[in-house]
């Protein structure tokens, strides 16, 4: 049994998505619609809009969609249940006692209670006198005991079975366990064995304190892996976990340092950082990013001193460049990585990189200049004009400081600067408008093609008939009395169709909202895209009693001319042929 769709719609009633969203979302009002930049895909102009008249939200570039239930499902990594309730909460009704299908989420629970036990028996393992040497990796490398707390940090002994029969014998069952990705099953045997061994092991903790994952880092240097992590479960996706959030997120500090690795954030916190965080082996995405804008106003970022962290910066600059935080890069001199800064040269040193940190401009304009041997004239003509590029692309307070600053330092005249950021000022735009180009070809495209219809396009004729006529009915319910004895749900051609025109019935006998929120009890996010796209329509079609009856007209050709050989397309034999020639004189 589902949640009743009474329950669904009071949350509907109840809460006003905009205002839901815009938490998540920096929207502003386009008529009676809001836009913003979509939180689901990276795009620098918006094209996800809030429609507060339907309950619901579409972003034209990746055709996300649904209503304030899936948004909220989507965004916080929650399954359909807890989303509700999150909502219901927010709304504050009580979620109604009995009577829905929590599996998912008691499944969910399961996988987040053996993540912590298996946590604890990780940390417990530091204690075994046979373990002293995990200990003492972790204090060689400068952790304190309490910081080991702290951080739940732990120890996965060289064991194959130590945890999966530890857990087992709590009562979690080997599917469970695999679930979780805490066990492996062994190949053409019974039973699974451990998948972290003889690893330092790093709980990964969310902002609601559960245990989502692990990171396990190699113990013996040798391992050909550094590390093994948690891979996706239905508790982790990688791509929009921060590690360290739940306690930076209580830090007072309205700027939050982000780094590479575990570590560093360790370490970092230790030393008295606690606004810091890391996005674990992966280039940050604009979910991360969306969260961190959530969190703070500014990020300080501090990846490795090396190419890649150089690499990894230009794209966090790129990805974070519209989520509103105010951004910084650290210049990381003196060691790798922060670990290695504040263990050789202290917190105060540290301390001095926070406050010597570039701002995005200063950041671009340093690192064309490493890229140029500037004491040459063919050097300081390729860096003044990469860094006229730079400027072009920065504000015009900026530009001005920077071109009088570049100017006295290289002994040019400021006018010759500042007509070359003129002229890239242009070619920028240019390259602007192409890439907002591609965008749109990419949305346009996504709109046309539709994954959920795949017959659509060989009866695109009773396809469209179809989409009106839904459209029309999502727009005015009143109709389908006059309608429901000319047509059922079994004259629709394609199957997608049917299946909405079945739902949409459903939805209007039982006297129910029709709005797009409506169909998430037993669409996917992806349909719900399409027949958003569907109810579009509606904004196109006449909306007459009129209008639907042609449409059924030709939904019902459509469906009779399929019974005809002729319609099947492709080849058709010359029996066949004959055959339908014969049935037509008779
Ligand atoms: N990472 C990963 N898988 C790898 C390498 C790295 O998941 N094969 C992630 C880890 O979360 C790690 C971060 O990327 O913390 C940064 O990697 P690296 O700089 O190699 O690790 P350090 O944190 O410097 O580890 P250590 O100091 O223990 O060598
Ligand atoms: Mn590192």
């Amino acid at each position: 049994m589902a949640i009743s769709r009474e329950f669904i719609q009071d949350i509907h009633d109840r809460l006003d998505i905009a205002d839901v969203i815009s938490s998540y979302v920096s929207l502003k009002p386009a008529g009676r619609r809001f836009k913003g930049l979509c939180p689901f895909h990276g795009e620098k102009t918006p094209s996800f809009t809030v429609y507060p008249e339907t309950n619901s939200f579409y972003c034209f570039g990746c055709g996300a969609a649904g209503d304030v239930i899936g948004f909220i499902q989507r965004i916080e990594n929650l399954d359909r249940i807890e989303a509700i309730k999150a909502c219901a909460d927010r709304a504050g009704l009580s979620m109604p006692e009995e009577g829905y299908d929590d599996s998912l989420t008691k499944r969910r629970l399961r996988i987040l209670s053996a993540n912590r036990e298996a946590a604890r028996f990780f940390n417990a393992q530091l204690r075994e006198e046979k373990n002293r040497h995990a200990l003492e990796y972790y204090l060689n490398r400068g952790l304190t005991p309490a910081t080991i707390t702290h951080f739940g940090l732990g120890y996965a002994p060289d064991d194959w079975h130590a945890l999966t029969n530890h857990l087992k014998s709590m009562g979690y069952t080997e599917n469970e366990l695999i679930l979780a990705n805490l066990s492996r099953r062994s190949d053409g045997k019974a039973g699974c064995y451990d998948i972290f061994r003889n690893r330092m092991m790093f709980p990964i903790i969310d902002v609601r304190g559960n245990v989502v994952a692990f990171s396990g880092r190699r113990y013996n240097e040798q391992d050909k892996q550094k590390y093994v992590n948690t891979s996706d479960t239905p508790v982790f996706k990688k791509g929009n976990t921060i590690f360290g959030l739940n306690f930076a997120k209580n830090s007072s500090d309205s700027r939050l340092i982000i780094v590479e690795g575990q570590m560093d954030v360790i370490a970092l916190h230790q030393a008295g950082f606690t606004n810091t965080v890391a996005c674990l082996g992966t280039a940050l995405t604009t979910e991360q990013a969306n969260i961190l804008a959530r969190y703070a106003e500014e990020l300080l970022i501090c990846y490795d001193n090396d190419e890649a962290g150089r690499k990894a910066t230009a794209r966090a600059l790129e990805i974070l460049e519209n989520t509103g935080l105010k951004l910084k890069v650290i210049n990381m001199e003196g060691g790798k990585d922060p670990d290695e800064i504040i263990k050789t040269h202290g917190k105060e040193r540290f301390n001095d990189l926070i406050k010597g940190a570039a701002n995005r401009t200063e950041y671009r304009l340093n690192t064309e200049m490493s890229k140029y041997n500037v004491l040459t004239d063919d050097g300081k003509l390729k860096f003044l004009t990469a860094a006229a590029e730079v400027l072009a692309d920065s504000s015009p307070m900026e530009a001005e400081i920077y071109t009088l600053r570049l100017a006295n330092e290289f002994g040019i005249n400021k006018d010759s600067l500042s007509a070359q950021i003129e002229n890239a000022k242009k070619n920028l735009k240019r390259k602007k408008a192409s890439e907002r180009m591609k965008e749109d070809r990419a949305m346009l495209a996504n709109s046309f093609s539709d994954k959920s219809n795949p017959e659509r396009a060989k009866n695109i004729r009773a396809a469209s008939a179809e989409e009106v006529l839904i459209a029309s009915l999502m727009r005015n319910p009143d109709f389908y009395q006059k309608l429901r004895d000319r047509f059922s749900p079994d004259d629709f051609v394609t199957q997608f169709n049917r299946r909405i025109i079945t739902h949409l019935i459903e939805l209007i006998e039982g006297g129910y909202s029709t709005d797009v929120g409506m169909f998430s009890e037993v669409f996917s996010s992806e349909e719900l895209g399409s027949i958003q796209r569907i109810s579009f329509r509606g904004d196109e079609t006449a909306n007459t009693l009129k209008e639907c009856e042609d449409c059924i007209k030709v939904i019902k050709e459509e469906k009779a001319a399929l019974s005809n050989p002729l319609a099947q397309g492709g080849e058709i034999t010359d029996e066949q042929f004959a055959d339908f020639f014969r049935n037509k004189q008779q």
